[in-house]
């Protein structure tokens, strides 16, 4: 395990990682950030670590730059960096690259991404064991970052150069973007008077439900509902609904179910005259438009 870890950029990454780092029997250093009073804090929370200045926390073994990604280039490029140190960001979408001024000192960059949100650093903790992180390096700095990964319990993840934006970006799929689809689903349900508490309480048992499937029978495997059945009536009437709330509902229900057809088809849900029948009815203009 390396000597001495610091982080520079007392947020909410640094604040899992570095109270993690320490649970797991992996000492920090030192804390850095751009207001000192943001690395006391934190430093108060990592046990054994000490606030620092910038440049000071600079110069350990391996260095996180925990900033937000707009600040990487120019945090990393305003420090003094030496040959053999390890230096790493924990940006998904960013590229290694990004911290080319310390390779250029002769350290060796790398990437640290866990795929896990960190909007409450406190819970965030408890929700890494099992999260993948991405790493990406050069050995023996990879072998460093997957060891601290299996010290957290998480499940390391490599990452070929220049993957991070299509990496990062589709990860939104199963992060963020799922907070829109429900956003639709209720305000699809404000529509008939159900207030976002009372739908969200109905409505996601049936998404862990649904994940659970997906987790236990793959993509194809856990498409269910009209779609996958064939059920032309209740598709028409389903986009009738959309359509009726405005264009954009309607538009983006005929692409998921455009999606799950694509899918039925391929797990061989439905023969050719039932794909079409369908695909005619997602693609028809509905009555009331
Ligand atoms: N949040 C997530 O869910 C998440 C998940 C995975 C990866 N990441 C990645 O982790 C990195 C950090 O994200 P975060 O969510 O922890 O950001 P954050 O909560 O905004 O924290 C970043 C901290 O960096 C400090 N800072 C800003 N500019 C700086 C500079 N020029 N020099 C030194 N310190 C500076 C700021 O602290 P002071 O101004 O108080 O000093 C700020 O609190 C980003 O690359 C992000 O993409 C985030």
């Amino acid at each position: 395990m390396t000597s001495s870890i610091a982080f520079i950029g007392a947020g909410r990454v640094a604040s899992t990682l570095g109270r993690a780092f320490v649970r797991s029997g992996i000492p920090v250093a030192a804390i850095a950030s751009r207001n000192p009073e943001s690395a006391r804090r934190l430093s108060a929370l990592v046990e054994g670590s000490r606030a620092a200045p910038l440049q000071e926390a600079a110069r350990a073994a391996l260095v996180f730059i925990t900033v937000p990604d707009d600040d990487i280039t120019t945090t990393c490029r305003q420090l003094q960096w030496r040959r053999g140190q390890q230096v790493v960001h924990c940006s998904g979408a960013t590229e290694v690259s990004a911290l080319e001024h310390a390779a250029e000192a002769g350290a060796l960059i790398g990437g640290f991404h866990p795929l896990q949100t960190f909007s409450n650093p406190d819970r965030a903790i408890d929700l890494l064991a099992g999260a993948a992180v991405a790493i990406e390096g050069p050995p023996p700095l990879d072998a460093a970052l997957r060891e601290i990964a299996l010290r957290l319990q998480m499940r390391p993840l490599t990452l070929p150069p220049g993957a991070r934006a299509a990496y990062h970006g589709s990860a939104s799929f199963a992060g963020s973007f799922v907070v829109s689809m429900l956003e639709e689903a209720v305000a699809m349900w404000k529509s008939f008077g159900v207030n976002e508490s009372d739908a969200l309480a109905a409505l996601l048992p049936l998404a862990r439900g649904n994940l659970e499937s997906i987790a236990t029978k793959g993509i194809a495997g856990a498409i269910s509902g009209p779609i996958s059945r064939g059920d032309v009536g209740v598709i028409t009437r389903h986009i009738a609904a959309f359509d009726g709330q405005g264009e954009s509902h309607g538009r983006l229900y005929r692409e998921f179910a455009r999606r799950q057809l694509r899918l039925a088809v391929i797990d061989g849900r439905l023969n050719a005259e039932q794909s079409r029948l369908v695909a005619e009815a997602i693609e028809a203009a509905s009555p009331t438009a």
